[in-house]
């Protein structure tokens, strides 16, 4: 992408622990020495917070929170991030730029009611992530997540998240196509039951490390 970072997007549904280890993973690169941070869609800037206040709505517009998504995500990259700057600016400072969510977060949700090219052009300002990482739970368990910790937001029922889930295969397989590292982590055991934190952290620094470290070569 002609910048001297790498970016890495968490991916998966609600619930899945992506702040949990997109944080893990970006603390342990910068122990190892990285140039490392950690940030967020939807962002807390201002069309982040709108975004936030139609999610607690009973109904959207998909192709309103489409462009409002793509909106705050430019916003991110090219004004302010968790990192003080645009993520872009970052980026071409030589940062392992860790984000939590990005533009394949829109593609799986918002084509619950729109189309995924269309969602594909409004993001064109977006680069491609480096890498990917997927962590895969159950829809059962995301609820059970969910309900413990915050009020839900329109996506949030089993109806919703299923599909999500089925969107997230295809588009990752679509992005490890052109090219994508995609790391997809079981967040569950055999049984069903959540993996310890430190575990799947483990193996989500291993799957990933090597590309990091060729990309920062
Ligand atoms: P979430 O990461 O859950 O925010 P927080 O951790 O602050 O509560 O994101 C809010 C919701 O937005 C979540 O249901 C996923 C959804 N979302 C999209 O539908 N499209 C997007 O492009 C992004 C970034 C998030």
């Amino acid at each position: 992408m002609g910048l001297k970072g790498v970016l890495v997007a968490f991916e998966g549904i609600d619930g899945s622990g992506l702040t949990t280890h997109s944080k893990l993973l970006v603390e342990r690169l910068r122990r190892e020495g990285f140039k490392a941070g950690y940030t967020k869609e939807p962002t807390w800037g201002p069309v982040g917070r709108l975004i936030r206040e139609l999610l607690l709505e009973q109904s959207v517009d998909h192709e309103v929170m489409a462009l409002l998504y793509a909106a705050d995500r430019l916003w991110h990259l090219r004004v302010r991030s968790c990192l003080g700057m645009g993520v872009l600016e970052a980026l071409g400072e030589g940062f392992v730029v860790v984000v939590d969510r990005y533009k394949y977060s829109s593609m799986a949700y918002q084509s619950l009611g729109t189309d995924v090219g269309w969602i594909g052009e409004v993001n064109r300002g977006a680069p491609e992530a480096d890498i990917i990482v997927y962590i895969d739970i159950p829809v059962s368990l995301a609820l059970e997540r969910i309900a413990a910790r915050r009020l839900t937001f329109y996506y949030e029922t089993y109806e919703r998240l299923t599909r999500i889930k089925e969107n997230f295969k295809k588009i990752l397989e679509n992005a490890e196509e052109r090219g994508v590292k995609v790391v997809r982590i079981r967040g569950t055991d055999e049984e069903g039951k959540p993996r310890a934190v430190e575990e799947v952290h483990e193996e989500i620094y291993r799957q990933a490390i090597d590309r990091i470290k060729s990309l920062k070569a």
